[in-house]
Formats: C-alpha cells, structure tokens, sequence
C-alpha cells in the first residue's frame, strides 16, 4: 500500500512538472579597440588598476574599474592577506569603494581583468561567486543593470549585459 501511494505521487509530479531553460546573451570582442570607447577607456583604467594589486601568495592580479551614472570611475584590484581569506578581490575593493564614496549613485558597468605572473591569462576573468553575489546586490538595489567587461590579460574580451546573466535564480532582499 505504501509503495502504491509512492508511485501515484511520481505520476502526479510528473504531469505537472515544468522545463524551463535559463540563457543569456554576450557579446565577444577579439581586441580592446572593437571595444565602443567608454568601455575601451573604462577596461584601460582596470588594466592600470591591476598592477596596484596586492597578490604575493596568488601573484594573480585582478583589476576592476567601475564606472558610475554621474561619470566618475572607481577602481579597486585584489589586496591579499597572509591569513588567506581576510583578503579581498578588486571587485568588492571597487564596488563596496563606489558605495561608500558614492551612495546611491547608480553603477552602469564593471570592467575587470587579470593577469598572472606565472603563466598567460587568455581567458576573460570572470568575477568569482562572492562577488557575484555582492555585485548583484547593487544591481538589486538600483533596479537596473550592471554590464559586465571582462578580459584576462590577452584574447576575447566578454561582455554581458547584467550580473543577473551570470547569478540566475540569485537570493536577494527580495527573501527576507
Ligand atoms: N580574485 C579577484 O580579485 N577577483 C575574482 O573574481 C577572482 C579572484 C583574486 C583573489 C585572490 O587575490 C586571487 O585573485 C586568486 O584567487
């Protein structure tokens, strides 16, 4: 009896049951200059931004510039730590930088890039899920979106549109 019970449940979630499929659009540029200017200018400021950065233990740099409604650009690179996860990456030093320099200033994009003192980075560096998470928080917050310019230290440059095309499904202030 109780495994008949088990096999009318399965049936009746299998007659409801949804597929729904989640992608995104990006776009792929093959060198900084296909780049429209503001993002050109705004990826040249991180590229400046990286070598700042604070990477002994990685000796992976990470730079990031953000670019705000008003006009202003902040920057942040990674700052490491020998107590390895009191560090952070240039994505949060840049953002958490722009709230706090510019409340409630609206953020229209983020480039970020890395590069490695032990090999060639040719992937475009995508933010890590922390950051994912934090940055999508002020895309939450501003109710518009962030672009995202993404490039390792050669090779195709990404860009996306919203954070929320790489944090799908993301918790937010929205649950509590
Ligand atoms: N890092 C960033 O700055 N941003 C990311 O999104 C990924 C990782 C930094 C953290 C650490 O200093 C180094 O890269 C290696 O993980």
């Amino acid at each position: 009896m109780r495994r008949f019970c088990y096999f009318w449940s399965k049936i009746a979630a299998s007659i409801t049951m949804k597929k729904q499929t989640i992608s995104f659009e990006l776009s792929v540029f093959e060198s900084l200059e296909e780049l429209n200017e503001q993002d050109h200018r705004l990826m040249l400021l991180a590229i400046a931004a990286r070598k700042d950065a604070y990477a002994p233990y990685s000796n992976f740099k990470v730079g990031a510039a953000v670019l705000l409604e008003n006009g202003e650009v902040v920057i942040g690179s990674n700052q490491e730590n020998a107590s390895y996860p009191s560090g952070l990456c240039a994505e949060r030093v840049a953002v958490f930088q722009a709230g706090a320099k510019f409340p409630g200033v609206t953020i229209k994009s983020i480039a970020i890039t890395a590069k490695s003192n032990t090999h060639l980075v040719t992937k475009p560096a995508a933010p890590c899920g922390n950051c994912r998470q934090a940055i999508s928080e002020y895309e939450y917050k501003q109710q518009s979106p962030i672009e995202l310019i993404l490039m390792g230290e050669q090779g195709d440059i990404i860009k996306c549109q919203s954070l929320d095309d790489l944090l799908p499904l993301s918790f937010n202030n929205s649950y509590l």
